[in-house]
């Protein structure tokens, strides 16, 4: 093809050579009148930078923007999350305050009850109202806060306490293993106000890193031996010692051992009518609350019964103590008895509590309230009547306290599987007592 075309050129080459500057001229021309009809309606040019199809400025805004925009609008997703989180988080402070704040007028109303009745009988001396209206007192009036007892435990119970009241335990590391499930039930119903004494260094550390209130006692020697060795009576009896203080800064005190799972806030079902109010080693009506135990002496005949008054011991691992002179003379009482003999701390405790006056002793008379016995449940009434009676199997314990069997940590675990996870098997395997 080529080589044909070149072929006809070479032969036309003369004839054409005019006709070729002709259409040369044409082309010429053309060309100049297209060029002056683009510049007439394109004066900038076809890609001039004010075109609009064209205006590299505004894509490149157009990109940015959109790029922006989507990298705005997950920005502000993530402001709307985080303000969602706050909010969520602020709207969950003030439940937790609301509650506070109901548990404090709940308190309040309480007490005004009680100073009511305070007045009425402290107040004017005055006859004696009618039948069947006069009331003796049975809730003292509180001793003033005296700050300067232990400005430091001043401190922490002033963060920790709500409506100047707490759950306190005593702990060494002997009991380690039970105080995890101890503080761990508690945190789990949502109690802010309770505070373990450490008897050792390793259970601060241990609280501390579980975020669990700790009090380490500054150093006493008596105490502090008692404290890091001594066994579950020996530390109990410490107990009344160390409690003192926190009564004379003004503190009611729920006093726990540690053998206890919390299923529901026992701040909430207290009457506060009382000095001592106590859960009990009674395990029904009876021996819970107190009986008349007629004693049977066939050689008296005619007066062969003796009526004796009965009542199973109060709990000395779980009672609530009021901030009043007659509690800090308990208190005193028990120590005193305590430290000049191996007695067991909770037939001491009860003794106070209960004789009377006689030649040679006075009495104390301090007020007691026995804690309902379903509610504040040992667990011999678990173990021996509650998990084999459907209808007691639904009663939910405000606590289960372990006093009555050795192997405790197993059944510790066992409460918590049956009242929190609701394994309802979970309290069959063990025996009644201990074997
Ligand atoms: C035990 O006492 C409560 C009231 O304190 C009463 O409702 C209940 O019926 C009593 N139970 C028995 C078995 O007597």
């Amino acid at each position: 093809m080529i080589g044909r075309r070149d072929g006809a050129l070479m032969r036309n080459n003369s004839s054409n050579q005019s006709l070729l500057k002709s259409r040369i001229a044409i082309a010429i021309a053309i060309g100049m009148f297209l060029g002056c009809i683009f510049a007439f309606f394109f004066p900038h040019g076809i890609f001039s930078s004010n075109s609009p199809h064209f205006d590299h400025n505004h894509l490149t805004r157009s990109i940015s923007q959109v790029v922006s925009t989507s990298c705005e609008s997950s920005d502000s997703l993530n402001m709307l999350k985080a303000e969602f989180v706050a909010a969520s988080e602020k709207n969950a402070e003030l439940k937790k305050q609301v509650n506070v704040l109901i548990e404090k007028l709940r308190l309040a109303e309480q007490g005004k009850d009680h100073a009511e009745k305070q007045v009425l009988v402290l107040g004017e001396p005055h006859k004696a109202g009618p039948f069947g209206t006069v009331q003796g007192l049975r809730t003292n009036p509180t001793v003033v806060p005296d700050d300067s007892v232990n400005p430091r435990l001043a401190n922490i119970l002033e963060k920790i306490a709500v409506g100047k009241e707490l759950i306190v335990a005593l702990a060494n590391s002997n009991v380690k293993d039970m105080l995890e499930v101890w503080f761990k039930s508690i945190q789990k119903v949502g109690i802010p106000n309770y505070l373990v004494v450490a008897l050792d260094d390793e259970i601060a550390k241990f609280c501390e890193s579980n975020d669990v209130p700790v009090y380490k006692r500054d150093p006493d020697k008596g105490i502090d031996s008692v404290g890091k060795t001594g066994g579950n009576h020996a530390v109990s009896g410490l107990k009344f010692h160390i409690l003192r203080e926190f009564l004379q800064l003004g503190y009611s005190v729920l006093l726990s051992d540690v053998d206890i799972v919390y299923l529901q806030n026992p701040f909430h079902y207290l009457y506060r009518d009382s000095d001592v109010e106590s859960m009990s080693d009674g395990h029904n009506n009876m021996t819970a609350y107190g009986y008349n135990d007629v004693f049977d002496e066939p050689a008296m005949g005619w007066a062969r019964y003796a009526h004796t008054m009965r009542i199973w011991v109060y709990n000395s691992g779980f009672f609530y103590i009021r901030p009043t002179i007659p509690s800090i003379e308990l208190l005193d009482r028990v120590a005193n008895r305590l430290s000049r003999g191996n007695a067991w701390d909770q037939a001491v405790f009860n003794e106070e509590l209960f004789f009377p006056s006689h030649p040679g002793y006075d009495g104390l008379y301090a007020s007691r309230r026995t804690m309902d016995f379903y509610l504040f449940m040992n667990s011999k009434v678990l173990f021996k009547t509650v998990r084999k009676n459907a209808n007691l199997r639904k009663i939910k314990p405000v606590i289960v306290h372990i006093n009555y069997h050795p192997d405790k940590l197993p059944r510790m675990h066992a409460v918590v599987e049956f009242y929190v996870n609701g394994k309802q098997d979970a309290l069959s395997s063990f025996p009644d007592g201990s074997e």
